[in-house]
C-alpha cells in the first residue's frame, strides 16, 4: 500500500462519531469523514444531501445515533454503512462514498480520483458568514 495514502490507524477511528480528513482532487480540496460501520470502514463526502454547504462534521466530529450519521442542521439520518438517508428532508438520497480499503490495522484512500492530504480539515470556513440563516 502507499503510505502517501495512509489515512489513519483504525485503532484512531473513534466509536460514536467520525474521523475527518481532507483529499484533493486537482486543485479542488474536500473533506471526507472515516466512520466504523458493522466492522468495516467506509469514507463519505463531509457535506449532507439536503444542502451540500452543510458539513456533517464541523471539525469534532458528526454526531451519530443508532449507527447513523445526524445532520446538525435539520436532522436528516444517514446510514453509516450504505450512505443512505433514511430520514429527514433529503430521504433516500444516498452520501457521496469515497474508496477506502484496510489493510494490516490502517485505512488507505484508495479513490482513484483523489489524493490525501491530511488528517482533519484544511480548508479555512468563514465563521462570521451565516449565509444559510436566510433560509431557514
Ligand atoms: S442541511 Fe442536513 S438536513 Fe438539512
Amino acid at each position: 500500500m502507499d503510505e502517501n495514502r495512509r489515512i489513519a490507524a483504525v485503532e484512531e477511528i473513534p466509536d460514536d462519531t467520525t474521523f475527518l480528513f481532507t483529499i484533493r482532487n486537482g486543485f479542488d480540496e474536500e473533506e471526507a469523514v472515516l466512520v466504523e460501520a458493522d466492522d468495516d470502514i467506509r469514507a463519505w463526502k463531509n457535506y449532507c444531501q439536503h444542502w451540500t454547504d452543510v458539513r456533517l462534521d464541523k471539525g469534532d466530529g458528526a454526531s451519530m445515533r443508532d449507527g447513523e450519521l445526524v445532520c446538525g442542521k435539520h436532522g436528516a439520518l444517514f446510514e453509516s454503512d450504505s450512505g443512505v438517508c433514511t430520514y429527514g428532508p433529503c430521504e433516500g438520497a444516498v452520501l457521496d462514498e469515497v474508496d477506502v480499503t484496510v489493510e494490516d490495522g490502517a485505512v488507505y484512500l484508495t479513490d482513484p480520483d483523489y489524493e490525501f492530504v491530511q488528517q482533519g480539515s484544511s480548508i479555512e470556513y468563514d465563521l462570521s458568514s451565516n449565509r444559510s440563516l436566510g433560509f431557514e
